[in-house]
């Protein structure tokens, strides 16, 4: 029987619990899982690729199923290069709904072999986002409830280094 090997992709910038959990109940479904950091410097992201994958090979260094990678282009063609045949993704509420919808239709269209499935968030992270974690930790709160407790001061410190320089 072949592997069943599934990607989990996403900006992850930075890493979050969401996302933990997500990869966390991945990594029990399939055989391999890869978390696939999107390349993506138009995004302008807070952290690199690197420092994005960093902080993912921290955050699941006790899921031994579960590799990290990046990836720049069409994610169908990075799944095809992996032998992936499913795309996981997380669902919060209503609103992530529509444009995860129009990427898994596209996706579908572009690579008709690969089948993106939907697992639902835990209800405490209904709200939470990279972007909500960034927010918060500018102005200097707690973010320990946001991100795993392993990567939380490197992520604190980078925050904190960004703020003081926009204070300039
Ligand atoms: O965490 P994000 O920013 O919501 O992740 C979005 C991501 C990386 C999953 C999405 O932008 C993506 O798959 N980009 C790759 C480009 C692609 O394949 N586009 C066609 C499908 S819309």
């Amino acid at each position: 029987m072949s592997l069943k090997i599934a990607i989990c992709p996403g900006s992850f910038d930075p890493v979050t619990h969401g996302h933990l959990d997500i990869l966390t109940r991945a990594s029990k479904m399939f055989d391999r899982v890869i978390a696939a950091v999107m390349n993506n410097p138009a995004k302008d992201p807070m952290f690199t690729t690197d420092e994005r994958m960093a902080l993912l090979q921290k955050a699941t260094a006790q899921l031994p199923n579960v590799e990290i990678d990046s990836f720049d282009g069409l994610l169908v063609d990075f799944a095809r290069r992996k032998s992936a045949t499913i795309i996981v993704k997380g669902l919060r509420a209503l609103s992530d709904y529509e444009y995860e919808f129009q990427m898994a239709l596209t996706n579908r269209k572009l690579g008709p072999e690969i089948e993106t499935i939907f697992l639902t968030t835990l209800a405490e992270n209904m709200y939470l986002s990279s972007s909500i974690v960034k927010q918060v930790a500018s102005f200097g709160a707690d973010i320990s409830d946001f991100v795993p407790a392993c990567i939380l001061k490197e992520i604190e410190e980078r925050l904190c280094v960004q703020e003081d320089k926009i204070n300039e």
